[in-house]
């Protein structure tokens, strides 16, 4: 088969980083024809930046990364520094790039990509709050049928909220444009917290890749060790859930997870559950499916692949 042709939409944060490195180290499967920055664990000039970053330290500085959205639709943007530290990249330490961003905005770049396609071609994979999306998705409607899929990390059912008792940090930063993307008739599949969670960065794990022997190793280990910190106080837990990632493995091998095709809705005007994924797991009502959402994962499998690809980098 073709490899899929991908755009992701980003707000680096470590398990961004890592997500974006398992894509480019898997031409075979996925053409990451452009990387698009949006405001979320940090502000813009640093999500943009740790693209870029992490283009960089794969050895694919060609890569196109774009600035997109630098605030929610409506609301103001809520950041997580707690999580990843104040670069967004908190670890280890890093030089500032050299590749150059891209002068072309973000959102248009989406748009003027879909359009130069034909229907059902091109998947996005939004790892960060869904501004960017929806910002396209307005402005230009016409590009809905060129999108193949969505594959995107945000949400929760079992697991409830990691930003509120009711909410997951990426839909929670821009519910008003999560409603958007989950009303627009695209397919999605969701990685939510319920997913994410089983992929944690135990020891191990950990040690595979700094075993790797490489740059990219013993980032990504120095990474997560920094990362891991705030869940393991949080949860109590083994390691860190590499969230994002769970988007790129599901396009490589989509058998290491399992969920439901159900209805999910979007939480936008209670204060108490904003940005809540109302996902009907147990289908009680007759609202429509609109998304496949993920509830389980192959762990092993994720972390086998997952240190195997991050060896050719
Ligand atoms: C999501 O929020 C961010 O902090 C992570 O990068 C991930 O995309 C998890 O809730
Ligand atoms: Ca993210």
């Amino acid at each position: 088969m073709a490899p899929r042709k991908i755009i992701i939409d980003t707000d680096p944060g470590q398990d961004d980083a890592v997500a974006i490195l398992l894509a480019l180290a898997s031409p075979e499967d996925v053409t990451v024809m452009g990387v698009t920055a949006v405001a979320g664990n940090v502000p813009l000039p640093l999500t943009e930046k740790n693209a870029r970053i992490v283009c960089e330290l794969a050895g694919k500085p060609e890569t196109l990364v774009f600035a997109g959205c630098d605030a929610p639709l409506t609301r103001k943007l809520v950041t997580a520094e707690h999580v990843h530290g104040k670069t967004g990249l908190d670890g280890p330490k890093m030089d500032d790039p050299t590749m150059p961003l891209q002068s072309q905005h973000g959102v248009d770049f989406i748009i003027d990509t879909l359009r130069a396609h034909d229907a059902g071609t091109v998947t996005l994979c939004p790892l960060g709050p869904l501004t960017n999306i929806a910002t396209a998705f307005n402005k230009a409607p016409d590009i809905i049928e060129k999108v193949q899929e969505i594959v995107l990390m945000g949400g929760a059912y079992f697991e409830v909220g990691n930003i509120t008792p009711a909410a997951e940090f990426n839909i929670y930063v821009d519910p008003e444009a999560a409603k958007i993307v989950f009303a627009s008739g695209v397919p999605i599949v969701v990685m939510p917290l319920d997913v994410t969670h089983h992929a944690l960065t135990t020891r191990p794990r950990v040690d595979a890749f700094s075993a790797l022997g490489t740059k990219v190793g013993d980032m990504v280990a120095a990474w997560t060790n920094f990362f891991e910190r705030f869940d393991k106080e949080k949860y109590g837990s083994e390691g860190a859930p590499l969230h994002d990632p769970c988007v790129i493995a599901y396009l490589i091998n989509p058998d290491l997870f399992e969920g439901r095709y159900v209805n999910v809705e979007i939480e936008t005007v209670s204060e108490l559950t904003l940005g809540m994924t109302v996902a009907d797991w147990w289908r009680v009502t007759d609202r429509q499916p609109n998304a496949m959402f993920m509830g389980n994962l192959n762990a092993e499998g994720f972390f086998d692949l997952l240190t195997e690809r991050l060896a050719r980098l």
